[in-house]
């Protein structure tokens, strides 16, 4: 036995036992003749004390020892006499009478605490020596629990948990593919599932009636902070249910792990709002409420003023956000510069302030009355002391924009707080999508989503019009799970692959299995899957998911600690009959 208690859990209680811990030195300090050692693992941190009047070779040992040296150290556990509140082993020491260096480390590369001084980039690389700050470890120990709990949750309600392969057939929606050429079928190719959808349909057909799967999923999109190119899934799947029996039981589970991890108990159902209303209230499907500023429209108002930016736009919509009346000239340039941003792309923001006295200023006064402003001011709830913020042009691009300022202004009033949740079901997504550039329909989830039944009479009239019955669930502004009734008539079936521009052929090559096994009396079913990875970050109160994966690839899709991806060996490239262009790079 390498040691008998660990570094986390001594007390005042276990004064005068004798102990052995191993772990690894935080950090050692000589004062006068005493050494002090802080021994780290997994559970916490120890004081070890080394007394150079009782044992000077011992002591002279310790004095030698460096940053993160493993060790195993024998002593008495001993009261302090200055305790550290800030750690739960703080009462007490233990009084070294044996040191043993099970291994030397060279020394690292930053600080192994929460505030190092090690930059991104070098953390990266040595990603192993990053998750030993404790931060790091906790995030993992949360999705540990969380995956366990959820588990144990699917099973008491008859969920049976199916893995499902990871060398699965390229399909052409979704995200682009990674791909994995195949050595036995020379020319062919697998990709990697961005998700296990069409299998655990086809466990449907099959009849386990009850699916999930902690599933990894893998998509070649670009990186955000809340997207990895490999990330978990809490995925699932119902037979014979409808929408709201999906909706009822993982609402049940998402308010079970809130309770489980925060203590937070959400007695209410979680509100819902329609996609269209998403749209026109917050510019976004996946809306943050945990604030007010809804849009306000203003189009029928501000046209004919000579104003050319609202009298050719769309739309002209804004929020009022409370109490910025006061902001400066230096503050709405400010604001007008960040919606100018490439990434947000507008011309151009108006602005109103409504002072503490009524009285009104705005960058538009050559074009509008302090009167027509004040009709404004009206329709979008304003009281003194407030500020309007108004954007004019493209509908769903203006919407787009004036999100992002919305969620700016909710930061920085500091209404966007990560301690407090708030969940919504974002509900009758259109079941297409127009794509102008190639001038088709795609399918906003899957081409497996099901109509709503009350459309399917608009599916040829009215295609754009038509509502799925696809539901997103939506914490703070950040998209946690989506699903979909599924499509289980297969005539129904064969109109969607032809509304979305598939020969019959061309969709039997991709999805002939599924349509074929959809003769055998398919089920009805839908199902969801949350995201794993975010579900954890968004618990864990942090601004990416990358800490809640041991082992993650960084903006560029890139693991630096191992370089990967690599070039490969020709032989390789050979017994795989492939060949890299020279130009490739
Ligand atoms: P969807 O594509 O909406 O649905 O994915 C479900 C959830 O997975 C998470 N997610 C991601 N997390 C991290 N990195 C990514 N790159 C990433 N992409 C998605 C999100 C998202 O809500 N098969 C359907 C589910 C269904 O219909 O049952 C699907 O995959 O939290």
């Amino acid at each position: 036995m390498y040691r008998d208690k660990t570094c986390g859990e001594l007390r005042l209680s276990d004064s005068g036992t004798r102990v052995t811990i191993a772990g690894w030195v935080q950090r050692a300090r000589k004062m006068g003749g005493m050494t002090f050692v802080d021994v780290r693992d997994r559970y916490g941190i120890t004081q070890v004390v080394f007394n150079n009047d009782t044992d000077a070779a011992l002591c002279e040992k310790a004095n030698k020892l460096g940053r993160e040296y493993v060790v195993q150290i024998t002593g008495t556990v001993e009261e302090r006499t200055s305790k550290n509140n800030n750690i739960p082993t703080g009462d007490i020491e233990i009084i070294a009478d044996s040191l043993k260096v099970l291994n030397r480390s060279d020394v690292p590369p930053f600080t192994i605490e929460d505030n190092t001084d090690g930059g991104d980039d070098l953390r990266m690389k040595y990603r192993y020596l990053d998750l030993r700050r404790p931060g790091v470890r906790s995030c993992l120990e949360l999705r540990h629990r969380m995956a366990f709990e959820i588990r144990r949750y699917l099973d008491s309600e008859g969920f049976l948990e199916i893995e499902t392969p990871i060398l699965v057939k390229s399909t052409p929606e979704g995200a682009r593919d990674f791909v994995v050429p195949s050595r036995m079928n020379p020319g062919e190719f697998y990709a990697l599932p961005q998700s296990p959808q069409l299998f655990k349909q086809l466990l449907m057909v099959s009849g386990f009636d009850r699916y999930f799967q902690l599933a990894k999923c893998f998509r070649d999109e670009d990186l955000r902070a809340d997207r990895q190119p490999e990330f978990t899934q809490v995925d699932c799947e119902m037979s014979f249910v409808e929408q709201e029996d999906v909706i009822n039981m993982f609402e049940g589970l998402v308010k079970h792990i809130f309770k489980y991890v925060k203590n937070i108990d959400f007695t209410e159902p979680f509100p819902r709002m329609t996609w269209h209303d998403a749209m026109r209230l917050y510019g976004s499907d996946k809306p943050d409420i945990r604030f007010g500023m809804p849009f306000v429209e203003l189009t029928d108002l501000v046209k004919g003023s000579g104003f050319a930016v609202m009298d050719d736009a769309e739309l002209t919509v804004g929020i009022c956000v409370p109490g910025c009346a006061g902001y400066t000239r230096k503050q709405t340039d400010e604001l007008t510069e960040f919606v100018k941003r490439p990434q947000i792309g507008a011309k151009g923001l108006v602005w109103v302030k409504i002072a503490e006295d009524g009285s009104v200023k705005s960058s538009v006064g050559k074009f509008f009355t302090d009167e027509q402003i004040r009709v404004w001011a009206e329709r979008m709830g304003a009281s003194n002391g407030d500020l309007l913020l108004v954007m004019s042009g493209a509908a769903m691009k203006t919407r787009k924009q004036l999100c992002e300022l919305r969620l700016e202004m909710g930061g920085r009033l500091g209404l966007r707080p990560k301690n407090v949740f708030a969940p919504l079901w974002v509900v009758d997504f259109p079941l297409f999508e127009w794509d102008d550039e190639t001038q088709r329909y795609y399918a906003m989830h899957h081409p497996f989503t099901a109509p709503n039944p009350d459309d399917i009479p608009l599916l040829r009239t009215d295609t754009g019009k038509v509502r799925a019955t696809a539901y997103d669930i939506v914490v703070n502004g950040t998209e946690l799970g989506g699903g979909s009734i599924r499509i289980h008539d297969s005539e129904l079936q064969d109109t969607m692959f032809e509304l979305l521009g598939f020969t019959p052929e061309k969709a039997h090559e991709q999805f002939g299995f599924l349509m074929d096994a959809f003769k055998y009396g398919a089920p009805p079913h839908g199902g969801l899957a949350l995201g794993f990875d975010r579900f954890v970050s968004m618990l864990a109160e942090l601004d990416s998911i990358r800490d809640t994966i041991a082992f993650p690839k960084n903006n560029s899709g890139r693991d630096v600690m191992n370089e990967s991806p690599s070039p490969i060996d020709p032989a390789q490239l050979e017994e795989l009959n492939l060949e890299i262009r020279p130009d490739a790079k």
